[in-house]
């Protein structure tokens, strides 16, 4: 593994950057994905719903047949989607992900939570699919704080991580305070709020002391709270740049300065289950 920050969560050691492939078709994610670890990205994360496991295993056979990396210094996070909840479908999707991967990947998340099948059952099967060897480790994505607690006393195995947006226009108090209380990890998807960052005065005051874009700030305000980030792009030259975070610092006022962004109508993601809410920061 490089030197770059990571996180240990029970034990896994987790790189605080990673590279997101959500809405990369197959042929941008294979290209991206094998430039993300040629740039030095040590953390990959896919979806079963994504449609690009096979492409995202192949990126990653093309970096390290080109010699840019190995197996073992590569994070590499898929997730169960929410139609295969039941045990025998949260297994077999585990061996497919695995299969089309063509890696064991290091951590499975449930991708949203859901109330039927019973949380018991799911994290019943999710800790099988660990036990059997389909995943390195567990954990979730976009349990608010409640239901990321219950999650965990059904689980046998750590939650290493929930999965949730988050950005400088979101507060995350709550979360952030309940993965601390769990032992768990926080990881920001949308962590550039889909590309909204780049016309935010405060974000590009910030950046221009540092020499830096309003997307580095965004990723380094992140890591700086120790929450792993996993931006998307597309274009070579961004992936570059949301990776040059590691040579500078933001100061607790610079820190506070974002998190002032924060709004109640700041959150970009459009779906969860009627039955669930996200925790009131308000
Ligand atoms: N668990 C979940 O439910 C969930 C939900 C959403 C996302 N995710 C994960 O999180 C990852 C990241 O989230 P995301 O893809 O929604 O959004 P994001 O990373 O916040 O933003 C991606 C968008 O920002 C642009 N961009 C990238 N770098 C930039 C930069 N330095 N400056 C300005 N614009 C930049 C990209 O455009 P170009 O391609 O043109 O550069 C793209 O349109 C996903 O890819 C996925 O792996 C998970």
């Amino acid at each position: 593994m490089t030197d770059q920050p990571a996180l240990t969560v029970d034990g896994n050691r987790i790189p605080l950057l990673g590279f997101g492939t959500w809405m990369l078709e197959p042929d941008d994610a294979r290209r991206m994905v094998a430039e993300a670890l040629r740039i030095g990205y040590r953390h990959i994360d896919t979806a079963w719903i994504y449609r690009n496991e096979a492409a995202v295993g192949d990126g990653i056979r093309d970096a390290i047949e080109a010699g840019h990396v190995a197996r073992d210094d590569l994070w590499l996070t898929t997730k169960i989607w929410v139609d295969h909840f039941h045990r025998d479908d949260l297994l077999k999707q585990g061996e497919e992900s695995a299969a089309s991967l063509g890696f064991t990947p290091d951590l499975l998340l449930l991708h949203w939570p859901k109330t039927s099948p019973s949380f018991a059952e799911t994290l019943g099967a999710l800790n099988e699919a660990q036990a059997r060897g389909l995943t390195r480790s567990i954990g979730l994505s976009n349990f608010p704080s409640a239901e990321f607690r219950e999650a965990q006393s059904l689980s046998k195995a750590r939650l290493v991580t929930n999965q949730v947006e988050y950005h400088p226009y979101l507060k995350l108090t709550k979360l952030l305070q309940a993965a601390k209380e769990l032992g768990s990890a926080i990881t920001a998807w949308s962590p550039l709020a889909q590309g909204k960052i780049v016309a935010d005065p405060t974000l590009n005051e910030i950046g221009r002391a540092h020499g830096k874009t309003p997307g580095q700030i965004t990723l380094r305000w992140l890591i700086q709270q120790n929450v792993i980030a996993i931006p998307r792009t597309a274009k070579e030259s961004r992936a570059a740049e949301n990776f040059d975070i590691f040579d500078f610092q933001l100061s607790g006022e610079e820190m506070d300065r974002i998190h002032a962004l924060a709004r109640p109508d700041g959150r970009l993601g459009d779906w969860i289950d009627p039955a669930f809410q996200w925790d009131n920061e308000w």
